[in-house]
């Protein structure tokens, strides 16, 4: 499986570049790295890690509930060169960083870890156990990404002791930063793999000499190392920019253990992002935004299981997947449940979810569908006080009302809608006679009703997006949904490959502040993209 093979390392550039499968000029945006690495720091980097953004095509916040998504990894792409520092002078602190990022408006950031010594055992062994690296989550600040994928491999591989190389760094990027697609998992993959290699850890296991570091390895750091930049997401984005493959979507399921299938799209579909220029930075938002939401369908989750008397211990954060599975009697270690028994569970859950409606109350509107805190722990069935531990402790979060219907019924209907999208393409695959535009036609309708669900009931468009996948389906699109956390960010729209200059013109002529861009700065903003491979890192002689 894709998952399980080893992070691909190059030694030549034609082959790198050939695995990369997308049509931009690579070879520039990699030699000018390079070159302006060796100018900046004077010599030739000794790595350069490659990691991709990448675009959510359908399963919009279900991974952390553990529900399988299609994205695919992007064209657009971080790139981090990294070379030790030699010499270096007597006063620097092991592992020190200088990073510098080939975008001015990024500032030269010189920082070091501090080892964190703890008495363990007994009061004279003194065991250096972890390293103190300070990530500011307050704001958006782009060496926090380095930083939070640095610290990974430093707790990793350097809390039994030995000291990490101090590092230049060079990073550039064609991912823009707070749009959706990934950009920060992108910056966080980038990092660890960057940081891996020049330590010399790519060759191993967290013991240092194992069999070489697997993809779903590097997906597992990676999503722990961008917990620490404060956002408690799901696998999708480091999963897509790690395993991705050429020309394919990818369905990442994350129930019973990550797993990864190339899905192959149709032909004739083009895919095209635009960016709403609504900048939606998910790590500061985060308490009223993605990590509520987090909450929300993990509560309603235990209450779920609670009303369907489900096993779960008081302390377990059973998740919305789980809940499915168990009521269907799932067995886990033979491997997820069939596919048509998902979709029938998904069914039963979307009537199930009555339950998550706040008691006793007469609902005549949509805004009163929310629970209260006090509301919320007596459906838990918990104490206060477990439920502070279970739930809350954790996390910080900010509602005066928790919408577990809403959330669930989302993450129910997209679940099923990844499922058929998959379904889908597999059978345009395997009977290419169906007719071309009908198959597009059924991802179309997938996609809008995923946008409406994402705008309703997990309430994570905004009224910009909201209006540029109108604007998209006026122009043309098939299908245009929000892709990513929302927010903000962008849109991607399945047009016909035939459609493609006239839907792009017609969405530059409408949408507000495309007006007047041309040129460079609106393929900026508006452009059409190819499934790329995965994450990889360049090694110089
Ligand atoms: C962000 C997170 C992902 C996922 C999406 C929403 O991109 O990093 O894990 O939850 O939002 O689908």
């Amino acid at each position: 499986m894709a998952a399980e093979q080893p992070i691909p390392v190059y030694t030549n550039l034609s082959d790198l570049y050939g695995s990369l499968g997308t049509s931009l000029n690579h070879a520039e945006k990699w030699n000018s790295v390079a070159e302006e690495f060796q100018r900046r720091f004077g010599r030739t980097p000794a790595y350069i890690a490659r990691a991709p953004g990448r675009v959510n095509l359908i399963g919009e916040h279900i991974d952390y509930c553990l529900f399988g998504v299609l994205p695919a990894a992007i064209e657009r792409d971080i790139l981090i060169a990294i070379g030790r520092r030699p010499n270096a002078l007597a006063e620097d602190a092991p592992g020190s960083v200088v990073a510098e990022n080939m975008q001015k408006k990024y500032t030269r950031q010189v920082f070091a870890p501090a080892p964190r010594r703890r008495a363990s055992v007994s009061e004279d062994e003194i065991r250096l156990e972890e390293w103190q690296l300070d990530i500011n989550t307050k704001e958006l600040r782009w060496e926090s990404y380095v930083k939070a994928g640095y610290y990974g491999v430093l707790i990793n591989y350097f809390s039994g002791g030995g000291n990490p190389a101090p590092v230049d760094i060079l990073v550039t990027g064609t991912v823009p930063a707070g749009s959706g697609l990934s950009s920060s998992a992108a910056m966080v993959v980038g990092s660890t793999l960057a940081f891996l290699a020049i330590n010399g850890k790519l060759d191993g296991n967290f013991t240092g000499n194992g069999p070489k570091i697997s993809k779903s390895q590097l997906v597992e750091m990676a999503v722990a190392n961008e917990k620490r930049v404060g956002v408690n997401s799901g696998g999708m984005d480091q999963a897509a920019s790690v395993i991705s493959v050429p020309s394919s979507a990818l369905y990442i399921s994350f129930f019973p253990e990550l797993s990864a299938s190339a899905v192959p799209l149709p032909p004739g579909a083009v895919f095209i992002i635009a960016n709403s220029l609504v900048v939606s930075d998910k790590a500061v938002t985060a308490k009223r935004n993605y990590n509520l939401r987090v909450v929300e369908t993990l509560v309603a989750a235990r209450v779920l299981a609670r009303h369907l008397e489900l096993k779960v211990g008081n302390t377990e954060r059973i998740t919305l997947r789980e809940v499915v599975g168990r009521l269907a009697g799932e067995v886990e270690e033979v491997g997820e449940m069939p596919v048509e028994w998902l979709l029938e569970t998904l069914k039963r859950m979307e009537r199930e979810i009555e339950h998550l409606k706040p008691p006793n109350s007469d609902i005549s509107s949509e805004a009163q569908l929310g629970v209260t805190m006090e509301e919320m722990i007596a459906m838990s069935g918990l104490t206060a006080e477990e439920f502070q531990d279970v739930y809350l402790s954790w996390v910080e979060v900010e509602a005066t009302h928790f919408q577990l219907y809403k959330r669930a019924k989302h993450v129910f209907s997209e679940a099923s809608r990844v499922l058929q999208y998959r379904r889908v393409c597999l059978a345009a695959e395997s009977s290419p006679s169906s007719s071309p535009m009908d198959v597009l036609k059924e991802l179309g309708q997938l996609m809008d009703e995923s946008q409406t669900s994402c705008n309703e009931l997990f309430e994570c468009s905004c009224p910009e997006l909201n209006q540029l996948t109108q604007i998209s389906k006026d122009a043309g699109a098939i299908g245009s949904r929000l892709t990513g956390a929302g927010w903000g960010g962008c849109t991607v729209s399945l047009v016909a490959e035939d459609n493609v200059d006239s839907f792009i013109e017609k969405v530059s002529a409408t949408y507000g502040p495309y007006k007047g861009l041309q040129g460079e700065a609106l393929d900026e903003v508006i452009f059409a993209t190819k499934p790329s491979s995965g994450a990889c890192v360049y090694k110089f002689d």
